[in-house]
């Protein structure tokens, strides 16, 4: 196994990753970024310096250098114009990815420990069909599937965000899981649909890491 996930597989060609452990990351924020984290604790600001890292180096991919990626009021990160992307951490793990808007409108990724949804957890966030879905598989498995789908809709969450806002929830987006090649398919509501451009579709993949679940997400043209 290689000693780092390579969540590059979770993505179409043209969209630009990078993922490191925390600890490993040597990180120096540029001042802007600072002021989100002059406050916090120690582990909250490891687990920030080392997503703006990964997000610089991806940003790299595509030739944008020394890039400054401030946080917004809302939590989202402040992409460089005609950039989107997502940023997420584990207690262990960091990631991003970013794509130009002129290929795919909106990019999705999370990283959750995957025995952490539990029961009670997901009865809140999957749907009837979605539990179902994860009652046909081997019960000794259930808090694997629960995490996937959770982590599916962290990553929808971050994907539609600039397009739709803080108005998704989490019934809003049905997961079907394709567990022969890895991938998901996501319905959403009309609700959420009608406020996406027509012609866009969702697409998703995840992979399991060392007990670590990795999905990825685009918004396809
Ligand atoms: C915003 C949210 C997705 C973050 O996920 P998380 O698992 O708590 O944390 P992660 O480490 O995976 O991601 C954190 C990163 O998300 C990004 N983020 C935060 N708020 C965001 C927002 N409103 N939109 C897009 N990205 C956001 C930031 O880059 C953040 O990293 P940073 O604070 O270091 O800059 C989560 O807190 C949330 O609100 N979930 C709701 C999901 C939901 O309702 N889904 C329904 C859709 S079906």
């Amino acid at each position: 196994m290689p000693d780092t996930p390579n969540i590059q597989q979770l993505f179409p060609e043209r969209v630009f990753t990078e993922c490191c452990r925390i600890e490993d990351k040597h990180y120096a924020l540029r001042r802007e970024e600072g002021i989100a984290v002059e406050k916090a604790v120690t582990g909250r600001r490891n687990e920030f310096g080392a997503g703006r890292m990964c997000a610089r180096r991806a940003l790299e991919s595509l030739g944008m250098q020394e890039c400054v990626l401030a946080r917004n009021s809302d939590g989202s990160t402040a992409w460089p114009p005609g950039i989107v992307g997502a940023i997420s951490h584990s207690d262990l793990w960091c990631g991003a990815a970013v794509a130009r808007q002129s290929d795919y409108p909106g990019v999705g990724f999370d990283i959750e420990t995957a025995d952490r949804v539990t029961y009670n957890i997901a009865k809140r966030v999957l749907t009837d069909s979605e539990m179902d879905w994860v009652d046909r598989q081997a019960a000794n498995e259930s808090r694997k599937w629960f995490t996937l789908i959770f982590s599916a809709k962290e990553s929808i969450y971050k994907c539609l965000f600039p397009l739709v806002g803080k108005g998704i929830r989490f019934h809003d987006a049905e997961i079907i899981p394709h567990v022969d090649d890895f991938s998901f398919d996501v319905r959403l509501t009309d609700k959420i649909a009608s406020r996406i451009p027509p012609l866009l579709s969702l697409r998703g993949r995840y992979l399991l890491y060392e007990g670590e679940m990795f999905t990825g997400i685009v918004l396809i043209k």
